[in-house]
């Protein structure tokens, strides 16, 4: 509900207010954010902590010193010393830049937001537009609210307005001025295999940057950041978040203001090496940030992030579609593998009821290693005799749907692809390339290249029965080159190439609307709102051992619903870690995601093949609480000997536990597990324990951990009983 007064107003959510207003000198401030109130209050708000900033500005200083302002758009060289929300540079080369209000108009539903991921569907609009005093460029910043939802949606367009060209150095997606006081920054740091893990640091007076300059949203930092209260914990307290609905390079910034103690919360594409040529009258849209505030704690930031990604972003055709639950060959096998042996697994399989066979890498091209081939979707029939058809017929035969992979960014200079157009890998002609994975990244900017690579999908998907598609992604951006793009343009190739690569995940998903597409991103790089528009579902990590998952979902479940992370069960030693852990340990943390197997059935001994069986049919019945339920995180991994998570359907009658035991200590017997997140009111059973007790009783006094050997895990399964 959005509610103005006076050119304030009042953006309501379901557990909040922002509010905004244009003050006496044009600016747009931040009134409010945070817990929720009534219009009624809207007046106060303003006296209380807006209006006292406009008396320090006489009439001498009010049009220069802007420093302790709450403006939601920072402006550049005119007194605000704090980082700008955008740069622009006019043609006589100068950058200052001061955005007063202009006008603006409330409507219903979302705004177009062209060529980019974004909220689908439903709440209200504001749009408010900003003109520069020393520029053409005028900016329209939009607010998306939703009554049922804890996310406000930001962004930002940029138009030039004017005859001559200007550029934008920097044209991030919002500004916010959050309330004076202590914060932590939480942010979602890690590498290759360990994605996300949570690190909160104080932040303190000036500037704490959250980024990527990899050309996607990476496996290092994930585009999303978190404030905190001092007493903000799992459960309770205060708390700030901003993610961007966006895959490519970022920048998420908070600065303290040491005038005053506030913080302005501001970012989205990164403007490092970044320069977007604005011709009169053209127009730059910034990706949508979703920011969330909570008074539950980090939980109930979980919650309303993961309720507004299946509610307005995740493609309403599959968010709430039963999963497949796939078997794929990458650890089975790597790229070792002909039609046999691509038999004996779609054989064993075919007896544990998954439901589709997923041929990973190495199927295509002269693909032997990673050395080559990429670029060349075209089945090597070499390697597989009979091609695609023949294991497709195989999985027929034996029940099974088939799932192809792709890395349809990328090319191998030994590929018949690159021969042919050497130019469109993004590199400078006459430098050495940065080799990753030995393969180059296609100039995604370029509309000729996303053409061809549609086109030689498309031909491989509309020529085979193929239900499901893994799009991997296995390097990070470099030389920054394109050969197609002008001198005043090259500084836009990072934005450009993730359009294209929108545009190619749009078109393609449009193209094959029964194909269900899974994310991948040498793991979990891409793990971000804006691939999740496209698929619903995302590799999260090409680590599979039981311990470092349980790391790796609790932090990527910070921001993201489980049903978006993509969970295997893989062979012992695990390929990552040489970790041992049991069967039924690995199958449990599995359960909490899109679940599948990333291992060799051929080789499971006859209990193994059993446990699979129980693991996929016990998946079965608490599929629909991992597509829709509400997750309460009870026990960190990163803190304790015990993980521990639960799913609580939305009404509170059924929810699903699982846990697992680290190591033997002798000391942590009789530790009690409390389960927050249940109605207090009802009586649940226990199915594994045989206890009946009431939600407030099972919160408050709680139960024993089980006690169980090194990584031994355990499912609960709790029932309302009426
Ligand atoms: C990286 C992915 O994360 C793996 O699952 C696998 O698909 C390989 N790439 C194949 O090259």
């Amino acid at each position: 509900m959005i509610i103005e007064q006076n050119k304030a107003f009042l953006l309501n959510g379901n557990n909040f207010t922002y509010a905004i207003r244009v003050n006496a000198l044009g600016d747009l401030q931040t009134v409010y954010y945070g817990e929720k109130l009534s219009a009624t209050d809207l007046d106060f708000m303003q006296k209380s902590v807006a209006d006292p900033c406009i008396p320090a500005l006489n009439e001498l200083n009010r049009e220069t010193y802007t420093d302790g302002l709450s403006n939601e758009f920072g402006s550049f060289g005119r007194g605000d010393y704090r980082e700008p929300t955008a740069l622009v540079v006019r043609k006589d080369g100068a950058q200052m830049s001061s955005f007063r209000y202009l006008s603006h108009k409330i409507f219903k539903g979302v705004p177009e937001v062209k060529g980019l991921p974004h909220a689908r569907s439903g709440g209200d609009t504001l749009s408010v537009t900003l003109k520069d005093e020393f520029s053409d460029v005028e900016v329209t910043l939009n607010y998306t609210v939703w009554d049922e939802l804890g996310v406000i949606v930001r962004n930002a367009e940029y138009k030039n307005t004017g005859k001559d060209p200007v550029s934008l150095k920097k044209a991030f997606s919002f500004a916010v001025t959050l309330p004076e006081r202590d914060y932590g920054v939480l942010r979602l740091y890690g590498n290759w295999a360990k994605e996300r893990s949570p690190q909160v640091t104080p932040l303190g007076y000036g500037t704490v940057r959250v980024q990527s300059l990899r050309g996607s949203s990476s496996h290092c930092m994930n585009p999303f950041m978190g404030l905190l209260s001092e007493n903000c914990t799992e459960d309770a307290g205060e708390c700030y978040g901003v993610q961007l609905v966006y895959s490519g390079s970022f920048a998420l910034t908070a600065e303290k203001n040491p005038a005053n103690g506030t913080v302005r919360l501001q970012g989205g594409v990164n403007d490092t090496g970044f320069e977007w040529y604005l011709e009169g009258g053209e127009t730059f849209v910034a990706p949508q940030a979703a920011l969330c505030y909570s008074s539950e704690g980090l939980g109930g930031m979980s919650r309303a992030y993961a309720d507004f990604l299946r509610e307005r972003v995740i493609n309403p055709d599959r968010v709430f579609a039963r999963r497949p639950i796939v078997i794929n060959n990458w650890e089975a096998t790597y790229f070792d593998f002909g039609y046999e042996k691509l038999c004996e697994i779609i054989d064993a399989a075919s007896e544990l009821g998954v439901d589709t066979f997923v041929l990973d890498d190495g199927w295509f091209g002269k693909r032997d290693s990673d050395t080559s081939g990429l670029g060349d979707w075209v089945v090597n029939e070499k390697k597989l005799k009979g091609g695609l058809n023949a294991v497709i017929a195989r999985c027929k035969e034996k029940g099974l749907k088939f799932g192809l992979w792709f890395e349809p960014e990328m090319v191998s200079e030994d590929s018949d692809l690159y021969r042919a157009h050497p130019d469109w890998a993004m590199h400078k002609a006459g430098t050495v390339p940065v080799r990753m994975r030995n393969q180059l990244i296609l100039d995604f900017s370029r509309k000729e290249v996303v053409d061809s690579v549609f086109g030689a999908v498309s031909k491989v998907l509309s020529s085979h029965e193929i239900s499901y598609v893994k799009w991997d992604m296995n390097r990070t951006m470099t030389e920054f080159f394109s050969a197609a793009l002008p001198a005043v343009r090259m500084g836009e190739i990072a934005h450009r190439y993730i359009l294209g690569v929108y545009d190619l995940a749009e078109r393609l998903t449009a193209a094959f609307p029964k194909v269900f597409f899974e994310g991948c991103a040498g793991g979990g790089a891409r793990f971000d709102a804006g691939m999740l528009y496209y698929f619903a579902q995302f590799w999260t990590s090409d680590d599979t051992d039981a311990y470092e998952r349980t790391k790796i979902q609790w932090g990527t479940s910070v921001c993201y619903p489980v049903s978006a992370m993509s969970c295997h069960v893989s062979a012992c030693p695990n390929h990552q870690t040489r970790r041992t852990t049991p069967f039924a340990t690995r199958g449990a943390i599995a359960s909490l995601g899109a679940t599948g197997y990333e291992l060799d059935p051929s080789k499971l001994t006859e209990e193994e093949k059993e446990e699979t069986k129980a693991q996929i049919e016990a998946y079965k019945r608490i599929s629909e609480l991992v597509l829709r339920g509400d997750l309460y995180r009870l026990s960190s991994p990163f803190t304790e000997n015990y993980f521990c998570e639960m799913l609580v359907s939305k009404d509170k009658t059924t929810a699903y536990l699982v846990g697992e035991r680290f190591h033997g200590d002798p000391n942590d017997y009789m530790r009690i597990l409390r389960l927050n997140g249940l109605d207090d009111r009802k009586t649940y059973r226990i199915e594994e324990l045989g206890f009946t007790a009431s939600g407030k009783a099972l919160r408050t006094v709680g139960v024993p951990f089980p006690r169980l050997s090194d990584f031994g895990g355990w499912t609960w399964h709790l029932t309302e009983v009426k």
